[in-house]
């Protein structure tokens, strides 16, 4: 593995801007506040009182709101760059108020962490069960976020009758094809005109650490029963389906270039997309996840800025799609032990805004959950044991901002042009 490699889901598991026109009353209130205070980012504190919607604040109590650079949302900082900031969320966790205000007000985008993947939404053959998605779309709706559907073609999380089918010789690679397009499409139509941009494939392609035959290819069921063929398909179906939303790729480990040969996983995937580009194959995005540790000591903002520059030279938009960064825990927390770890991950959480705010067409920015409580990196075993690299969030379990949160909002607040200026808006491929 790489220095900077991070072991990614697979490996321990194994197995338009918005089609929207309308505003929220409420964001539009805060778009116009950003856009006064523009640069001068003047300090002005006003008291106002917030009317608590089912999905807003838990109370209608007075709320003081601070116009300072650190008094102000993440979401509020990013709309003068233009640059949506996103949360992963859970809809089970809703029923938090703490979680429901933060995940309400501080971000303009959200992805469903679970709820739209293929085992939730046809549990059983021919049965569509979308009512935890729509739980999920109906709070983003409320509050006037854009949503980044997640996801449309994985090899994890598939529905068992599927898997089994497939195993057990029922289900042929002919009919599999037809049930992938079906999938696609029906989940596709299903959300038409409500998501911004859709992860239709997900890492599709090995690691250096799993690489077959010592270079990069394509993994896993799809890849297997397929043939590469599905990712191109995969998007077609999805573009005759909706028009308007983006499609994108979405993998891990492709946040810098490596040295372009055999093991290099983001000059893989860049030469994939560039040979769909060429295809014509509907392609609008690549989504780097950045899923990262400190303990790899990870990128500088340059090799990032760099890496989404490259791939925007493709024609396609970029986006950070489930930043998280992760901290081996320490035999004792101390605040000793946890303090240098704590700013390492704002150094990581920093480098990866900071390069999406350099390159103009790097559109969104998404943490993947944003409080240590709700963290899928708690249960996972990365290597050393489940939950022993945790601590991955912007917030804290008890909904504190987090060294990383900080320096997220001053990084928002204190970029300006000539080096950052406001997104270039990705059409989609016809
Ligand atoms: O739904 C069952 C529930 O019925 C059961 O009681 C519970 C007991 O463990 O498990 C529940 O399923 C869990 C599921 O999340 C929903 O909570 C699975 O065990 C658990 O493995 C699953 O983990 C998700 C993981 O994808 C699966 O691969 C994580 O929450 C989710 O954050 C993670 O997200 C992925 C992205 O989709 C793609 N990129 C990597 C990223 C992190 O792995």
């Amino acid at each position: 593995m790489s220095r900077t490699s991070t072991p990614g889901a697979s490996r321990t598991t194994r197995t338009t801007t918005s089609t929207r026109t309308t505003t929220h009353p409420r964001r539009r209130g805060r778009a116009l506040a950003a856009t006064l205070a523009g640069l001068a980012l003047t300090a002005v504190t006003a008291t106002v009182t917030v009317t608590a919607g089912p999905a807003g604040p838990a109370s209608a109590a007075p709320v003081h709101e601070d116009r300072t650079p650190q008094g102000r949302t993440l979401g509020d900082l990013a709309a003068r760059h233009d640059l949506a900031i996103g949360t992963a969320v859970d809809p089970a966790a809703l029923t938090d108020p703490r979680y429901r205000s933060i995940a309400s007000t501080e971000f303009t985008s959200v992805t469903a962490e679970n709820a739209m993947k293929w085992e939730v939404t046809e549990p059983v053959r021919g049965t569509y069960d979308w009512s935890a998605a729509e739980r999920f779309m109906a709070f983003a709706e409320r509050n006037d976020q854009k949503v980044r559907g997640h996801v449309l073609v994985w090899n994890n999380q598939l529905p068992a009758w599927l898997t089994e089918g497939v195993a057990s010789g029922a289900i042929d690679r002919a009919e599999l094809r037809g049930i992938l397009k079906k999938h696609v499409q029906d989940t596709v139509r299903h959300f038409k005109g409500r998501v911004w941009q859709w992860d239709v494939v997900n890492e599709a392609v090995t690691d250096s650490y799993d690489a077959v035959d010592g270079r990069i290819g394509y993994k896993g069921f799809w890849a297997e029963q397929l043939g590469p063929g599905y990712v191109a398909d995969a998007f077609r179906w999805a573009r005759e389906a909706d028009p308007k939303a983006l499609l994108f790729y979405n993998d891990y480990n492709i946040d810098a270039f490596g040295d372009g040969g055999p093991l290099d996983k983001t000059a893989f995937v860049y030469r994939m997309v560039k040979r769909l580009r060429e295809n014509g194959v509907p392609i609008d995005g690549v989504g780097s996840q950045a899923h990262l540790s400190t303990r790899y000591g990870n990128y500088s903002a340059f090799q990032i800025a760099d890496t989404l520059e490259r791939f925007a030279g493709l024609g396609v938009a970029t986006a950070l799609t489930e930043v998280d960064v992760r901290n081996l825990l320490p035999a004792e927390a101390t605040s000793d032990a946890l303090n240098p770890l704590l700013q390492a991950q704002a150094f990581d959480y920093s480098a990866l805004l900071t390069g999406c705010l350099t390159s103009r067409h790097c559109i969104s920015y998404t943490v993947w959950g944003f409080d240590d409580n709700h963290s899928w990196t708690n249960t996972w075993d990365f290597g050393s044991g489940p939950g022993r690299e945790a601590l991955a969030a912007i917030y804290d379990t008890g909904y504190q901002p987090k060294p990383a949160y900080r320096a997220l909002q001053a990084d928002l607040a204190y970029s300006a042009p000539p080096l950052v200026q406001r997104r270039i808006p990705q059409r989609p491929t016809p």
